[in-house]
């Protein structure tokens, strides 16, 4: 949730810091702004709405040539999305420029404060009280770190800071607290960005901030500080993916491209944690086998995709560990006062890392004696660092905001998370595990597979661009591939979608039901569970009885469902507890085929951010 990017080093501070800013739009897009160090002064631009307007406002009215820069791409909270409140914001002369991420909860106090010291303040943010602090700051010390030090000590809330100053030259400093923030280290540049893919293209050696620090970057070095301007231990990273991850690679958005990539992905999530055996490995999961023995609850707290994840999770943790599992929304975990002790484990699952809502979940969870499981996407990542082990998905960067192979990413980790407890606690067999690790290294052809088949349900979206609701239906493992269907098409083609429990529908959802309104449903294996089968058969035949208009989704062969299906999705045999894997991909086909026959931008649907940095 808003992305921001600082530059110093040889090259145009302009072109490095747009070019950052582009990579990061899916953080936010509401404005965009950039400050350049030239001269002895500072040279700002920005503009609402996205990058391109701000991009239109350089084209139009240039700024001077400087190589040292920040700039911010924004999803709007404190003031809305005009020219005044994009970032960077300045204090009274000008001379200091700021960008943030978060929120300041203590800014109208610090407003009064600066109002009545003659400060005139323009915008409705929280972030403008931190431009005019840093200037107060800077004018008794001159030294931009040391005064960031002394700003960072009165805010409260989450905030991450990017600043330059005029009489600074050659200097970017940073915050964090909460927000994310990375250092990249060039050969005599350094870059400052809420994500590694800002500076992908420049460098592939990283640093990663902790929690409180304050970081000062010059062309030949990197000085890291807490708060007190004590030394901060920092971790280096190399980055294993490249600029190219983060293209588009021919596709027309990065959310057809992620698509694709889902088949390699899922591989990539399983290589390395199967020896030669058939067992698993996972070897990042540090917590210790007695402690895992002990566990006698699990809690999975998440949110939106990954929320629908940890659902479909459950039902694999139960079944081969027999603990007693609960999903949780990661925003509602700690204000219900859950029960919490050394014996339960927490799984957090987030695509980011750095979901607030999850993070501060984790914190409650540990505050209480929990052990954390993390299963992340994003190296280096605040959730992972706080947590006792994680479980990297290595699904490679995801860039559209509507998620998807991180989703099946998490799901393939989530199955090996339940497998790991299982042969831990000895609740599966050897034989029994090699099984499905079988049948998941199977899951990266069958997803390919089901992607090879997809022009009928793009030809099927397309005629249903002008419908106002979908419904989702599923049972068991089918009905999180229901929830998740129903929110790809909301955040997507931003159409009334719901996604219900089969056997609920009768309880109430069914009187929504009108004539040829259209219905998917996820069908579950005729095979092994056929009960759970020929119930979901019965509830097709309910709802077609009342005039809706039926898409089915249902197992290759599976023929009891073909008089019933007005239209038909047919996805590989897959066992009941792996079917999500395959059932899902024809839902993100759908949605994002939907979103573009209604004219919407596939990658940056309104009102949404991808990391969402805020509670
Ligand atoms: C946002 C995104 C969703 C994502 C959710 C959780 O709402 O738009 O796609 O599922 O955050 O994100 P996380 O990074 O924690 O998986």
């Amino acid at each position: 949730m808003c992305g921001i990017v600082g530059y110093v080093g040889p090259q145009s501070a302009l072109d490095v810091v747009t070019a950052g800013l582009k990579r990061l739009e899916y953080r936010g897009y509401d404005s965009a702004g950039v400050a350049v160090q030239a001269d002895g002064q500072l040279a700002t631009a920005k503009k609402a709405g996205k990058l391109v307007n701000l991009e239109k406002e350089l084209a139009d009215r240039p700024l001077p040539a400087g190589t040292t820069g920040i700039g911010h791409t924004r999803w709007a909270t404190h003031g809305g999305p005009t020219d005044a409140n994009a970032h960077p914001h300045i204090d009274n002369a000008g001379r200091v420029a700021v960008v943030h991420n978060g929120i300041i909860e203590n800014f109208a106090a610090l407003r009064e404060e600066l109002t009545e010291r003659g400060h005139e303040l323009g915008s409705e943010t929280d972030t403008e009280v931190v431009a005019h602090l840093l200037a107060e700051e800077f004018s008794g010390c001159a030294d931009l770190a040391e005064a960031m030090r002394l700003v960072c000590r009165r805010l409260e809330g989450a905030f991450t800071l990017v600043a330059v100053h005029a009489d600074e030259p050659d200097v970017v400093v940073g915050a964090r607290r909460n927000s994310p923030l990375v250092v990249g280290v060039g050969e005599g540049e350094a870059f400052l960005a809420s994500d590694v893919a800002a500076f992908i293209a420049h460098t592939r050696e990283a640093v990663e901030l902790g929690q409180d620090q304050v970081v000062e970057l010059r062309r030949d070095r990197v000085t890291v500080t807490d708060f007190d301007g004590g030394t901060a231990d920092v971790r280096a990273y190399h980055v294993d993916w490249d600029a190219s991850a983060a293209e588009k690679g021919g596709y027309d958005y990065f959310m057809l491209k992620e698509i694709a990539e889902q088949p390699k992905a899922v591989a990539d999530t399983l290589l390395g944690r199967i020896d030669a055996a058939g067992s698993l490995t996972l070897d990042e999961v540090r917590i210790p086998a007695n402690v895992l023995r002990e566990v006698d609850k699990i809690v999975i707290v998440a949110c939106g995709t990954a929320f629908h994840a940890g659902l479909i999770a459950k039902y694999a943790i139960e079944h081969w560990t027999r603990v007693p599992c609960e999903v949780e929304l990661a925003s509602e975990f700690r204000y219900r006062d859950p029960i919490l002790d050394q014996q339960t484990l927490v799984v957090a699952i987030s695509q980011s890392g750095e979901t607030m809502d999850t993070l501060m979940a984790l914190r409650h969870a540990r505050e209480q004696g929990a052990k954390v499981l993390a299963i992340c996407n994003t190296n280096g990542s605040t959730i992972p660092r706080e947590s006792d082990a994680v479980l990297y998905t290595h699904a490679g960067p995801e860039v559209a905001v509507a998620s998807t192979k991180a989703f099946l990413t998490q799901l393939v980790a989530c199955y090996l998370v339940a497998l790991y407890l299982g042969q831990v606690r000895g609740t599966k067999w050897a034989d029994e595990i090699r099984a499905v690790v079988r049948d998941l290294s199977s899951v990266s052809g069958a997803v390919e597979r089901v992607l090879e088949t997809m022009e009928p349900v793009r030809e099927l979206a397309r005629s249903l661009a002008e419908k106002n609701t979908v419904l989702f239906l599923g049972r068991h493992v089918g009905y999180p591939v229901a929830l998740e269907g129903a929110l790809k098409l909301k955040e997507l083609a931003y159409m009334h979608a719901e996604g219900f429990a089969a056997g609920e529908l009768k309880h109430g959802p069914i009187a929504l039901v009108e004539d040829d309104m259209p219905v998917v449903v996820v069908v579950p294996s005729p095979r092994g569970r056929s009960v759970l089968h020929d119930k979901i058969v019965s509830n097709i035949q309910e709802i077609r009885a009342r005039g809706a208009r039926t898409i089915v989704i249902a197992e290759e062969g599976d023929e009891a469902v073909v008089p019933y299906a007005d239209h038909l999705i047919r996805i590989p045999a897959t066992p009941t507890l792996l079917q999500p894997l395959v059932a899902t991909v024809p839902l993100q086909v759908f949605a994002c085929e939907l979103a573009t026959a209604r004219g919407n931008e596939v990658d940056q649907p309104r009102n949404l951010a991808k990391s969402v940095t805020v509670e």
